[in-house]
């Protein structure tokens, strides 16, 4: 087998299980989760209707680069979003649907990375989504990770890395907002990240999936394809981001996203994808399309999140550090015990589950950005999330 395979790290809720395993949690409390990040919300009727109405396409093998018409819905909804102007995304060479950013992150490592230098680095933040390191070690490159820390807004301190690691860098992530910190990468940042990618030659992929989430309806996040067509870059050279309907329109079971950018890239990577054999079923494209094309959902979606935010937080606030992301659908609070203390005593106090942030983390000259920090996903309805949050508050006033 291949020896890479020995280098993956055991995912969070391996260790979350081995950390509860001897804990007997308060039998008289229903069980709440605010450990997994799945959506909750329901799924829209008219994108199962979508898919039920098309079911005869079962019949069909799809292509992997997708119908013309679902290319051309996902750019024109990223052109409207990004403000990438008319025509400013072209959905021939520009687009690729992809079933779901997990899939697609992890594949375009493998057709990325030139294992042809023996000390490539793969940048990421730190937290992280583990993919982006399990992709790394099976590419055949070595993780590199950034602390994103409170002092510098959850982001990596990107003037810290040394020249000597960017000329290693074949690929650097980004994950705006971010999963666990929900911190936005500022437009400054990206369009410094795009000039260093210019300077050492090396791939920008920005994990976006969480970019639909955010509290101000005014002011959705930036993206890394509107930071280059804010510099006059349209053909998005180096740069590519990664969307996903998981989130945004809480189809985290149709497996549906699209990676955008670089047609140079996208070129190869498709093909990369035809050997790989991964694509997405044609009625499962049909609602995609369906689901692209509607943003009410998606502001409902978004006010339902904004009315759980607000209640935690008034219920938190005052006996947590904690702070409201700038986006997403988690909470990053500061414990005053150890993260793995306070998971494990909560669980068994209250029966809430919540991810000690350093199972989210790596450790990097004995500092673990991850420690002392908890990661609370707002995915169960409003009132659970209420109830949550008065028996964590509890919790801590115990201690
Ligand atoms: C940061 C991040 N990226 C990507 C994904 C994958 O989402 P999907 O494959 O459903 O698009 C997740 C899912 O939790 C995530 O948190």
């Amino acid at each position: 087998m291949n020896p890479a395979l020995n280098l993956l790290h055991p995912y969070p809720f391996e260790k979350l299980r081995a950390l509860f395993a001897d804990v007997t949690p308060a039998a008289d409390k229903s069980p709440i989760a605010l450990s997994i990040g799945e959506p909750k919300h329901a799924s829209p009727d008219f994108v199962a209707q979508t898919l039920a109405d098309n079911l005869a396409q079962l019949a069909v093998y799809p292509t992997t680069a997708g119908l013309p018409a679902l290319r051309e819905s996902i750019a024109r909804w990223a052109e409207r979003r990004f403000a990438l102007g008319d025509n400013g995304l072209n959905a021939e060479t520009q687009v690729l649907p992809v079933n779901g950013t997990r899939e697609a992150l992890f594949a375009f490592t493998q057709a990325l990375i030139n294992r042809e230098q023996a000390d490539a680095l793969v940048l990421s933040p730190n937290p992280f989504y583990q993919i982006y390191e399990g992709a790394a070690l099976l590419a055949g490159a070595q993780p590199h990770y950034l602390p994103c820390t409170a002092e510098h807004g959850f982001n990596p301190d990107f003037s810290a890395v040394p020249a000597e690691i960017w000329q290693r860098c074949q690929l650097l992530f980004i994950c705006s907002p971010g999963n666990p910190t929900g911190a936005v990468v500022p437009s400054e940042t990206l369009k410094q990240l795009i000039a260093l990618a210019d300077q050492y030659d090396f791939v920008i992929a920005s994990d976006e999936c969480y970019s639909e989430l955010y509290f101000d309806e005014a002011a959705p996040p930036v993206g890394l394809l509107q930071a280059c067509a804010e510099l006059g870059r349209t053909d998005y050279a180096r740069c590519v981001a990664f969307h996903s309907l998981s989130k945004r329109s809480n189809l985290p079971g149709l497996r549906s996203g699209f990676v955008a950018g670089d047609a140079a890239i996208l070129k190869q990577f498709l093909r990369y994808r035809t050997y790989h054999g991964c694509a997405m079923p044609v009625a499962s494209q049909l609602a995609s399309i369906a689901a692209w094309g509607d943003e009410a959902h998606v502001k409902e979606n978004r006010d339902l999140y904004r009315a759980k935010f607000d209640a935690v937080l008034e219920i938190l606030a005052p006996v947590l550090d904690i702070q409201r992301p700038d986006a997403g659908f988690y909470l990053w609070p500061r414990t005053p015990i150890s993260d793995t203390d306070f998971a494990r005593r909560l669980y068994q106090a209250e029966h809430v589950t919540v991810v000690p942030g350093s199972y989210l983390s790596r450790e990097v000259d004995g500092n673990n950005p991850g420690a002392n920090r908890v990661r609370m996903a707002l995915v169960a309805p409003l009132a659970e999330c209420i109830e949550a949050a008065q028996r964590i508050r509890r919790f801590v006033e115990s201690l």
